[in-house]
């Protein structure tokens, strides 16, 4: 089908865009209270993300509420492990838990590479509904996390500020690590396809635990995977997002993906420098949208002149926090639609 609005995909592509597409990481989520009052229905967020007609509900929310240039499927990077045969319950208020852990060889010899037809089925059918509902209004995202992020919850069992225990296996036991990681990318190359066969028009990969890494490791344990599923993709635009990976900013733009995602501690000059050749995505600090509207409006100015309005696609830094006023994201929004045009 035709898309009326295809700019984050023309951008993705390189190509001219008469302004520059936006759209915020965490968007189909709980800043909205429109998304509360579904997740709510739902009772917990593992119903509502494998029931295909309310998630499909909540990512076409912020295309209606907020004007924003694409959806992102509602789901979540840890459907992976849960597809591999490690299931996963969400802690209200305290985030994700795997109440058994993958730490020994029996462990890892249990699970299983996924069959996205069969132990994913929700996401692609969410998937499907998305596309009848945007009706080519805008693009939709597909995603999943890098083999790395993936493997720290593996093996830590919960969000961690240090994953001591995932990086622990990373000094002590690579030959593990790097098995466990390949099983993780094997499932993840598989998933993405399903993903794109079901209508996602683009990809993002997370590898929102990069910055623990050195850039030794990032090179050895977290790149070589990422390289896997760059290679792997070929039928749709892809980003790579790792936050934190500034020292690897420029093998990160060397990989076959069209689009590097930026956080905000990654100068854009520096970064447009060492990334010369692809489109960019980012990067606003989240926190600015505390700020008065006034202030949102200088700082996304500041962005975009920075940028520049070609090969750059407009976001935050990292997602979107649930305490954010709903006003100050689609003043963040418009800002950028009126200073790129
Ligand atoms: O971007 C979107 O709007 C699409 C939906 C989406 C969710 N999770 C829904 C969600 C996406 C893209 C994700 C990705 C994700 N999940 C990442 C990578 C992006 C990043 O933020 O770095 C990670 C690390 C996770 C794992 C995860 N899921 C955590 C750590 C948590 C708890 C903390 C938090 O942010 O709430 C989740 C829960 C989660 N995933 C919620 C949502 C809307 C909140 C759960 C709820 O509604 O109660």
């Amino acid at each position: 089908m035709n898309l009326k609005n295809d700019l984050l995909l023309r951008a993705a592509r390189g190509e001219k865009t008469e302004r520059t597409p936006v759209w915020m990481m965490r968007q189909a989520g709980r800043i909205l209270p429109e998304y509360r009052a579904v997740r709510a229905k739902a009772g917990s967020f593992i119903t509502l993300a494998t029931t295909p007609e309310m998630a499909a509900e909540v990512t076409l929310q912020p295309v209606d509420l907020l004007g924003v240039d694409a959806a992102i499927i509602f789901s979540d990077i840890l459907v992976i492990p849960e597809a591999m045969g490690l299931p996963y319950e969400m802690a209200e208020q305290r985030g994700p838990i795997f109440p058994s852990t993958v730490n020994t060889t029996a462990q890892l010899d249990k699970l299983h590479i996924a069959e996205p037809e069969s132990d994913l089925k929700y996401v692609l059918d969410a998937i499907k509904l998305t596309k009848l509902g945007l009706d080519g209004r805008v693009p939709l995202i597909g995603f999943a996390g890098a083999p790395f992020t993936i493997f720290c919850y593996m093996t830590e069992g919960k969000g961690s500020k240090t994953f001591s225990v995932a990086k622990k296996h990373l000094y002590a036991d690579p030959e593990f690590s790097h098995l466990l990681l390949q099983k993780i990318t094997d499932s993840t190359i598989a998933y993405l396809k399903a993903q794109v066969a079901a209508g996602a028009d683009m990809l993002q990969i997370f590898d929102s635990w990069a910055g623990i890494l050195s850039p030794d490791q990032y090179r050895t344990f977290s790149l070589p995977y990422i390289k896997q599923i760059c290679d792997a993709i070929t039928e749709v635009p892809l980003t790579v997002f790792a936050k934190g990976a500034f020292f690897a900013r420029a093998e990160i733009g060397a990989l076959n993906c069209s689009v590097v995602g930026l956080d905000w501690n990654m100068d854009i000059t520096e970064s447009r420098q060492l990334i010369p050749n692809k489109t960019l995505q980012g990067n606003l600090d989240p926190c600015v949208l505390y700020a008065s509207f006034e202030q949102i409006r200088r700082e996304v100015k500041k962005m975009v002149d920075l940028f520049g309005t070609q090969r750059y696609i407009a976001n935050l830094g990292h997602g979107v926090y649930p305490d954010m006023q709903p006003d100050k994201v689609r003043c963040f929004i418009e800002a950028v639609k009126e200073f790129s045009s």
